[in-house]
């Protein structure tokens, strides 16, 4: 066991409650206003809780509950738990995007930590951008956190058919827009697809994300594969209550844990997962934080040589998160890695990563397959550069079909997404399965906030022929659960001028994944010609945190950071005066 490394004296919470003088006075009065005796928090490490509960985001619905789990294993621990509630960011429910406020929730995160009396944290988050937003904020803060996960929801079910988030959702509208689902049965599929509380089943960007927080370090091993409704997922909320307050002790900050062969190891493992697009944005954000130089170019290093492995839909056909649970979760996944990991890295747990999945052990190999049986040869994501990208853009081999690796098409332009959605259905459309469907004004800037827009769907008319898959491009990002040839992220964006912007309906794009290339068949005489008569959209916001997003906001290539907030804005923020 490692020695404790503080004293109650020296704890952070130390400074609000231990003085003999007038604030500390109150900060105390306080305290037992609220039913506490000194015994029961003097000297104690104080555990903030932050909880992303609401009534609107059915992934976190257990949150209630699970708090006070959590709260257990604090006090079993000799700490004092106190819950703090953040922004929850529901992904089905909050518009234009969530990605819109993940900074928000960073911000929140690291300023509730700073200005309370708190020596550790537990993050509560799970749906989509509550992972990255939590743990930025929190590396920030330079406390001792450990993650909790949401865990994801049960498989969904209709007729016996299992269904998965997202993937199937996508898949089956296209039948409806198709003519063959009635509107019964449609009501059978969304009283299925979503069963119990949880996150998206499908390795999607939540299941991508927490899996990347479990491999950075920053959970508990296997938390993150575990079913939000199996009563393991209490019993980890409760460890990790009791954990944290070690880690306050052994003094375990962020810093010691997020290194840049941590933040490798999670692409590794992200690759092998057949991770959603979504991950680069956010772990390039995650890990200039932490200090570490991660960029695009890492991930497809590692989608190079990294084999898909992990047989979840949207890149395998079959399976779901809780068949991955059932097959020994990440710790077992990790174990088919070792040769691709790190595993000198330290975790949460005060061990390294190698200690951490030693034992562990696959118990499906059809889910979790063996190297040398991969579902894709190479990883999940491709980077693709050019004319039209020049900072890049990305595209999911692992879930489009093969004739897409290498194409060219004729571009059919949409100037917005209303544009696009008023268009897609017009039997009428000048359209076919060899045109690059081109969707512009969709990134950080221009959605606003990148929303998940980039897979455009098939124009009606070619659904009724049979087409379920075309060439499609954008700013924007898509769904972690979506698939198909959808290029995305592509940067600089069009609404501040890239040249996603210049493109016209008619010019010929062609892109070679093998190349990792993508070229708009315009010379440069021309696209400079198009540039000098393109004029500046106005501005998204005049007024509040969107007029403050549109200032700061980063490109996806740099991870959509506020440059304020990026360790390489200036100096690093003191401890706050409580005086
Ligand atoms: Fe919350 Fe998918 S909607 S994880």
């Amino acid at each position: 066991m490692t020695a404790p490394k503080k004293t109650p004296e020296a704890l952070r919470s130390a400074r609000w409650f231990a003085p003999d003088d007038l604030r500390s006075f109150g900060h105390r009065s306080r305290i037992m206003q609220m039913g506490y005796a000194p015994e029961e928090w003097m000297g104690k490490p104080v555990i903030a809780i932050l909880n992303t509960w609401s009534d609107l985001n059915p992934c976190h619905g257990h949150f209630r509950q699970r708090v006070e789990d959590v709260k257990r294993g604090v006090l079993q621990a000799g700490g004092f738990p106190v819950e703090l509630p953040a922004i929850s960011l529901s992904e089905s429910a909050v518009k234009p995007t969530t990605m819109l406020y993940r900074n928000l929730l960073a911000i929140e995160a690291e300023e509730l930590i700073r200005s309370h009396p708190v020596d550790g944290v537990v993050l509560m988050g799970g749906c989509d951008k509550t992972t990255p937003g939590l743990l930025m904020g929190a590396t920030s803060a330079g406390v001792p956190a450990i993650y909790v996960p949401a865990g994801p929801m049960l498989r969904g079910n209709w007729k016996g058919k299992v269904l998965g988030s997202g993937s199937d959702a996508w898949k089956l509208w296209d039948e409806r827009r198709a003519g063959k689902l009635s509107d019964a049965e449609w009501t059978g599929i969304e009283g299925g697809i979503a069963r119990s509380h949880g996150t998206c089943m499908t390795m999607g960007t939540a299941s991508t994300m927490t899996a990347i927080a479990e491999a950075i370090g920053m959970t508990l091993p296997g938390a993150s594969s575990i079913p939000a409704a199996d009563a393991n997922h209490i019993r980890m909320c409760s460890e990790a209550g009791r954990r944290i307050v070690g880690m306050v002790w052994e003094d375990l900050v962020p810093a010691r844990i997020q290194t840049r062969a941590a933040f490798l190891n999670a692409i590794v493992v992200a690759m092998a997962m057949g991770c959603s697009t979504n991950a680069i944005i956010h772990v390039i954000a995650m890990a200039r934080r932490a200090g570490c130089e991660i960029g695009l170019d890492d991930f497809d290093a590692a989608s190079r040589r990294v084999p898909v492995i992990a047989n979840i839909r949207p890149s395998g056909d079959t399976y779901l998160m809780e068949d991955f649970f059932y097959a020994g979760g990440l710790p077992a996944l990790m174990s088919r890695l070792r040769g691709l990991l790190d595993l000198e890295t330290l975790t949460v747990t005060g061990r390294t990563l190698g200690e951490n999945i030693a034992g562990a052990e696959v118990c499906n190999d059809d889910v979790i397959r063996p190297l040398e049986q991969a579902l894709y040869e190479e990883g999940a994501l491709a980077v693709l550069k050019g004319n039209i990208a020049p900072d890049g853009c990305v595209i999911k081999p692992s879930a489009c079909e093969r004739r897409f690796f290498r194409h060219t098409g004729p571009a059919l332009v949409f100037d917005d997404y209303p544009s696009m959605k008023a268009a897609i259905d017009d039997e009428d459309l000048d359209v076919s399965a060899d045109h690059v469907l081109i969707l512009r004004n969709a990134g950080p800037q221009g959605g606003p906030g990148m929303p998940e827009w980039g897979m455009l769907p098939i124009p009606k008319k070619l659904v009724k022929q049979g087409v379920r898959d075309m060439l499609r491009m954008s700013d924007a990002r898509m769904s972690g659960t979506s698939y198909g040839a959808c290029i995305l992220h592509v940067a600089p964006e069009s609404y501040i001028g890239g040249p996603l912007a210049l493109v016209r309906t008619g010019d010929h794009i062609t892109v070679d994944i093998g190349r990792r290339s993508i070229h708009l068949e315009v010379s440069d005489e021309e696209l400079a010609r198009r540039r000098a008569q393109w004029t500046p959209p106005p501005p998204r916001f005049e007024r509040g945190y969107g007029w403050m997003f549109s200032r700061h906001i980063r490109q996806a290539n740099d991870g959509c950071d506020f440059d304020f907030l990026q360790t390489d804005f200036g100096a690093p923020v003191g401890e706050p005066s409580i005086y």
